[in-house]
C-alpha cells in the first residue's frame, strides 16, 4: 500500500533522479493516504479541546475522545469506568510516554528497575535519573532468554517494575514477551512493554501493565503517541506535567487535580496528532494483522537472507532465517556506516539509518567492541570529533515496501561490497562524523552541510 510521498524523486549525483526509497520505518513512516485524509478534513472543524462551549470546539473535544477511545481499543484494552480498567494518556511519542511513567511510578533512588541492554535509549534513561537500573545481558546474537528475565526480577531488592522492549528497533527481533510478563507477574512485578517498533506490525500484547508508542512509526506522522495504563497508577499525586486543563480547582496555595486521564495531559492537546492515530489504527485493522504479518515476513526474509549471502556484509543480531520484524542492521567490512549511507541515499536514492540507533549500548554488544575500543572512540566524541564513533547500517521496511525495493537495495549494498569506487569524493565531517559528496554534482550542493547532522545524534 503506497503512503503519501511514495512517488517522489531526488536528486542523485550522477545527475538523474530516482524515486525516492524510504527504508527507514523504524524511525519514521510517512502518512497513510487514509490518515492525511483525514487529517485535511478535520483541519477546518480544529478548535480548542475540553476548552470552549462553541460548536467547534464540542467536535473537536469529540474527535479527541473518540481517538483516545480507540487508542485503547488499538492497545486490546476494555474502556475503563470511573473506577478502574485502563486509561490511555495522548502525548507526544514513546519516549514522552516511558519519561511520564518514570515520573509517575514515584520511584525512592533506591529503587530498581529491571530492564534490558536491547533498549533502546528511550527504555534506558529515563530509569537511569531517577532510580537504579538492573541489566539482563544479551548474547553476541543480541537475543537473551526468558531465564534472564527470571534472574534478574528474583534478585534483590525487588524491582518495581520491568520495562522491557516488545521488538529491537536496531536486530528486530522480539522478545518471548508473553513468557517474561508471566515471569514478571509471578513475581509481583509489573511490565512496561516499550510497543514503538511494534505497534506498526502486530496487535500490541495484552499482558503488560503498561504499553507505550508512537504515532510517527504507525504512520500517523502529527505528533501523538500514547501511553496506556491502569487508571489507578495515575489517580493519586501529581501529574508529570502541571498545568491548566489537569485541574478541578486552583487558588495560589492549593491545587485538586482531575481524575485520570485529564490530570495526566496539561497544556492544550494535540488533537490532531490524536486524530491523525485514530485514523492510523483503523485503517491497520482494515488491512489486518494477519495481510501485514505475511508482507513484514516475506520483506524480512527476502531482506536478511539477501544482506547474508553478499561478500563482506555482516549481518547484526539473529542469524538470517531467525524470524523478525522487516528490518536488518549491517556492517559492510572495510567500509564506514557512514559512507555506506551517504552512498546509498547520494548515488541511489535510498534513504537508511546508520549509527547506533539511540541504542549505544545494544550496539558496542552486537559489534563486539572490546573496552579499549570503546573508551577510545569516546574519549575522541568527548572532544568533539565523531568520525570514529562505531555504528551500522539500518533498512528498515513498511507497509509500502515491496519485494523489488528490497532488490533496489540490495543491488546497491553488493555495488558498494565489491569495492566499485564512488563517482566523486565523499568528506567526513569531524563535527557529526557524516560524509559528503563533494561538489554540486546532482543537486547535493555543499551549502546544504550546515542544516544538521542527518544520523549522529543518538
Ligand atoms: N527512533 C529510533 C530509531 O530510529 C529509536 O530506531
Amino acid at each position: 500500500m503506497a503512503l503519501v510521498g511514495d512517488s517522489i524523486e531526488v536528486p542523485c549525483l550522477d545527475g538523474t533522479k530516482r524515486r525516492y526509497l524510504g527504508l527507514d520505518a523504524a524511525a519514521s513512516t510517512s502518512a497513510l493516504p487514509a490518515v492525511a485524509e483525514r487529517v485535511a478534513q478535520f483541519l477546518p472543524w480544529y478548535s480548542s479541546v475540553h476548552r470552549g462551549a462553541g460548536y467547534k470546539s464540542r467536535l473537536a473535544t469529540a474527535a479527541y475522545e473518540e481517538a483516545r477511545a480507540a487508542a485503547l481499543e488499538f492497545a486490546g484494552r476494555a474502556p475503563s469506568g470511573a473506577g478502574g480498567g485502563d486509561v490511555a494518556i495522548i502525548c507526544r511519542n514513546t519516549t514522552e510516554a516511558i519519561n511520564h511513567l518514570a515520573y509517575r511510578l514515584r520511584l525512592a533512588p533506591s529503587d530498581v528497575v529491571v530492564t534490558t541492554v536491547v533498549e533502546h535509549h528511550a527504555n534506558l534513561l529515563p530509569w537511569a535519573r531517577l532510580c537504579r537500573r538492573r541489566f539482563v545481558e544479551c548474547g553476541a546474537d543480541g537475543t537473551f532468554d526468558p531465564g534472564a528475565v527470571a534472574e534478574a526480577l528474583a534478585a534483590d531488592p525487588r524491582p518495581r517494575l520491568l520495562a522491557v522492549t516488545a521488538a529491537s528497533n536496531v536486530t528486530g527481533w522480539t522478545p518471548d514477551l508473553a513468557r517474561i510478563v508471566a515471569l514478571a507477574h509471578e513475581r509481583g512485578v509489573p511490565v512496561l512493554a516499550d510497543c514503538a517498533q511494534l505497534a506498526a506490525h502486530a496487535p500490541l500484547p495484552t499482558a503488560p501493565d503498561f504499553v507505550a508508542w508512537s504515532g510517527h512509526k504507525m504512520y500517523a506522522p502529527f505528533g501523538a503517541g500514547v501511553l496506556v495504563g491502569p487508571r489507578t497508577a495515575f489517580a493519586e499525586g501529581d501529574p508529570f506535567l502541571a498545568g491548566g486543563g489537569a485541574v478541578d480547582l486552583v487558588d495560589l496555595d492549593e491545587v485538586l487535580w482531575s481524575e485520570p486521564p485529564e490530570r495526566e495531559e496539561a497544556g492544550s492537546p494535540n488533537v490532531i496528532g490524536a486524530v491523525a492515530l485514530h485514523a492510523a489504527a483503523e485503517q491497520l485493522g482494515a488491512i489486518g494483522w494477519p495481510a501485514i504479518g505475511e508482507h513484514d515476513r516475506r520483506l524480512a526474509e527476502r531482506l536478511r537472507r539477501g544482506l547474508s549471502k553478499i561478500d563482506g556484509v555482516r549481518l547484526l543480531g539473529p542469524r538470517a532465517g531467525t524470524a523478525t520484524l522487516p528490518l536488518a542492521a549491517f556492517v559492510i567490512e572495510g567500509v564506514p556506516h557512514a559512507l555506506v549511507a551517504a552512498r546509498l541515499s547520494a548515488e541511489h536514492a535510498i534513504g537508511v539509518r546508520h549509527g547506533c540507533f539511540c541504542a549505544h549500548p545494544y550496539l558496542m554488544r552486537l559489534l563486539q567492541l572490546s573496552a579499549e575500543e570503546i573508551s577510545a572512540y569516546r574519549a575522541a566524541v568527548r572532544a568533539g570529533d565523531h568520525r570514529a564513533v562505531p555504528g551500522a547500517v539500518r533498512a528498515s521496511a513498511g507497509i509500502d515496501t515491496t519485494e523489488a525495493d528490497i532488490d533496489r537495495l540490495l543491488a546497491a549494498v553488493l555495488e558498494i561490497a565489491s569495492g566499485d569506487s564512488a563517482p566523486v569524493t565523499y568528506r567526513q565531517d569531524a563535527g557529526s562524523g557524516d560524509y559528503w559528496p563533494e561538489g554540486d554534482a546532482g543537486g547535493w550542493s555543499a551549502g546544504r552541510h550546515g542544516l544538521g547532522p542527518a544520523c549522529s545524534p543518538g
